[in-house]
């Protein structure tokens, strides 16, 4: 019901401004770390256009473990530092790669991954893990992406009981 009521063919500010809301409106009522976390993986699958995975790997000691997703299935296990996802845990930063094939050290977890943006999940200055969004398409993210999810995910954290 969510991702249906996404215009898919608007302009990437358009989609965001109404993304937002959305996700807010999935959290509302519920703390729980599972149910928002997969939820929020579900409506950015099916909402953002051109995407073959989306989804959270969780800190646990020095490696990030697989969390709730859609798409294939993943590398379950990230050493701090290693990948894409290791190095915006790291950084605690975001990072967006627009050729992963350019990235040394990115890991392949579907092949048909071109490019990827990483947000990590921040609580009062901790990181708790990261969302991670691959894409088909080389250079599909921009720094408008990061900024909107960044959004997101700092909502994703407000509504949430993490760790
Ligand atoms: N490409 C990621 C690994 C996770 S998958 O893309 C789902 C990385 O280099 O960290």
């Amino acid at each position: 019901m969510f991702a249906t009521a996404l215009s898919q063919s608007r302009s990437k500010a358009a989609l965001y401004e109404e993304l937002l809301p959305l996700a807010r409106a999935l959290f509302e009522g519920e703390r729980d770390a599972l149910a928002n976390s997969a939820n929020l993986a579900a409506l950015l699958y099916h909402s953002l256009p051109e995407l073959n995975w989306a989804g959270f790997y969780w800190l646990r000691g020095s490696e990030l473990v697989l969390g709730p997703f859609q798409g294939k299935p993943a590398c379950v296990r990230i050493a701090l530092g290693k990948g894409v996802c290791g190095t915006a845990a790291a950084k605690a930063r975001t990072l967006i790669v627009p050729d992963v094939d350019a990235f040394a050290g990115h890991i392949a977890c579907d092949s048909a991954s071109r490019s990827e943006l990483v947000v990590p999940v921040i609580r009062d200055g901790n990181v708790l893990g990261v969302l991670d969004l691959d894409s088909p398409r080389k250079e599909r993210f921009t720094a408008e992406d990061a900024a909107a999810l960044e959004s997101v995910v700092r909502a994703f954290v407000e509504a949430t009981d993490l760790g």
